[in-house]
């Protein structure tokens, strides 16, 4: 009888709990600059129905992939007046706000993407987040990535000499720039979706890019030499409006927060899985690869931390904290 009693109150708890969230239903919009079939796209349209389900219809989320709403920094304003609800970013726009951001784009902070995922997944890397309130006024919910960036170019490049003079595509943010700087590049920022024109017209001799964007969007027909270095990873952060935020009750907050993290997560999980296969899979290619590693990159990686040591003050702990894991 106790049981069937307590079995009733928890059900009750729960109905009364969705009836909760129902009393304030809302159409929710999430931006990114990512096409429909990016995996951070794909990832946002499994939150967005999972959430609807979760919350018995009172939260319903439109996806607005392929910078639809804007680019980044328009999002971002969009976000801070309230009129975008949620976004998938990456750090380009974030890190302009809140320069600390740039340590997470340390050169070799992380060996791979698995270490790449385990350091995302630590309070040091989770306590950036916790600055965004602050700084820019939006609700940091959790990371997703795109693996680590490599090189793809026209011509051969084997070492951080080969960089000297050469335009090559970066996404558009500071410690990108520094990086490609420092080695005598000239970096030109454009935005992923600016990227194919950019090689097929001869604008950029090269682009600094992730294997999985370089096969979906088949930068390779464009460019056939690859110069696996894994030189820095690449986050990508969900954001919530400081508006939604503050309309929400304690239990909407959790609900949207808990959904949303897990499908962050399951990006970095997909990243993960997919990198050896996708690097197999470029090889099979009629392409040209060269491996590079931290050593090829000693004295750019020397430049890049005299600017960022002091402008990432995050920057020790993190190397610290990725130093310590304790990876299989
Ligand atoms: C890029 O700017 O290279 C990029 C942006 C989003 C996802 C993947 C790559």
């Amino acid at each position: 009888m106790t049981q069937t009693k307590t079995l009733l109150t928890a059900t009750l708890a729960a109905a009364l709990s969705l009836s909760a969230l129902n009393a304030q239903a809302r159409d929710l919009r999430l931006g990114l600059i990512t096409p429909a079939t990016h995996q951070w796209s794909q990832a946002a349209e499994r939150f967005a129905a999972d959430l609807e389900v979760a919350s018995d219809g009172a939260y319903r989320i439109s996806v607005h992939p392929a910078q639809q709403l804007g680019n980044e920094a328009e999002m971002v304003q969009q976000l801070q007046g309230g009129t975008l609800d949620m976004a998938f970013l990456t750090l380009a726009e974030l890190s302009n706000w809140i320069p600390d951001f740039g340590a997470l784009y340390a050169p070799y902070l992380v060996d791979g993407v698995d270490q790449a995922a385990a350091l995302l997944r630590t309070d040091a890397a989770r306590e950036l987040l916790e600055l965004m309130p602050q700084g820019m006024g939006l609700v940091g919910v959790g990371y997703g990535m795109a693996g680590m960036r490599q090189v793809l170019s026209r011509d051969p490049i084997e070492s951080a000499s080969d960089l000297r003079g050469k335009t090559l595509r970066i996404t558009p943010f500071e410690p990108i720039l520094d990086f490609y700087l420092a080695a005598g590049s000239a970096p030109i920022p454009l935005p992923l979706p600016a990227v194919y024109d950019a090689l097929a017209n001869g604008q950029v001799d090269a682009i600094d890019m992730d294997f999985d964007s370089i096969l979906m969007l088949n930068f390779h027909e464009q460019a056939n030499h690859l110069l696996i270095s894994n030189h820095m990873m690449f986050p990508m952060v969900g954001v919530m409006s400081g508006q939604l935020w503050r309309d929400l009750s304690e239990d909407g907050r959790e609900l949207i927060q808990d959904t949303m993290n897990r499908h962050l997560d399951e990006v970095i999980s997909t990243y993960q899985q997919q990198d050896a296969e996708q690097e197999a899979e470029l090889r099979r290619q009629d392409i040209e690869v060269v491996e590079a590693d931290r050593a090829v990159f000693q004295e750019v990686i020397a430049a890049w931390e005299a600017t960022w040591n002091d402008k990432a003050p995050s920057l020790a702990a993190l190397r610290e904290t990725a130093a310590a894991l304790n990876l299989p």
